[in-house]
């Protein structure tokens, strides 16, 4: 017997996340999306890993791509994190209005104020039920301001913790 997924999803929901941007370059422009299924796997050697779902557009682009970057989102940057979980959104163009600059190593960018980054290259990537599980070499850490706060995913729906 297995809990039902909607059942799931409500529980889930209790688990408080931290929000971050996804960025990859793609198809000769850069594609982003918002994930809160990021995680340091490994300290020694550094591993970060992220989960997309198989059907997301982020999923494909990455499994192109030997590299991306992951901006940790800031406690403001809530209407951010939802224009790039909108379905639909056009990829070309997509950062247009989002200040960003070249990833320091790799085919992302780094999404300006955010509380941190890494850049990554993918060394394991696993098909886990729904979700694709990308394992990157951490290549790039760095940090925001130290006044910047976090972005949290909670029951639903973001909010700003400092
Ligand atoms: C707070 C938040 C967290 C999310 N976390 C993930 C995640 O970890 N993995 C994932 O595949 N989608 C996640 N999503 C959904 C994607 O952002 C959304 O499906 C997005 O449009 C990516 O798909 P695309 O690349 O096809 O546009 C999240 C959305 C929100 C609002």
């Amino acid at each position: 017997m297995s809990v039902e997924p909607q059942a799931l999803r409500a529980v889930a929901a209790r688990l408080a996340a931290g929000v971050a941007v996804v960025t990859v370059g793609w198809r000769g422009s850069v594609h982003a999306a918002t994930v809160s299924t990021v995680q340091v796997l490994s300290q020694e050697p550094a591993l970060l890993g992220v989960a997309l779902h198989v059907d997301s557009r982020i999923a494909e682009a990455i499994e192109d791509s030997p590299t991306w970057s992951v901006s940790v989102l800031a406690d403001d940057q809530g209407p951010l994190a939802e224009w790039l979980a909108s379905p639909g959104r056009p990829v070309v163009g997509q950062l247009e209005r989002v200040p960003s600059r070249p990833a320091r190593e790799g085919s992302g960018r780094w999404l300006d104020g955010a509380a941190a980054w890494f850049d990554c290259s993918t060394v394991q990537s696993h098909l886990v039920g729904d979700h694709l599980l990308v394992v990157g070499q951490v290549l790039v850490a760095d940090q925001g301001e130290p006044t910047v706060g976090a972005l949290v995913h909670l029951r639903g729906r973001t909010r700003g913790l400092r």
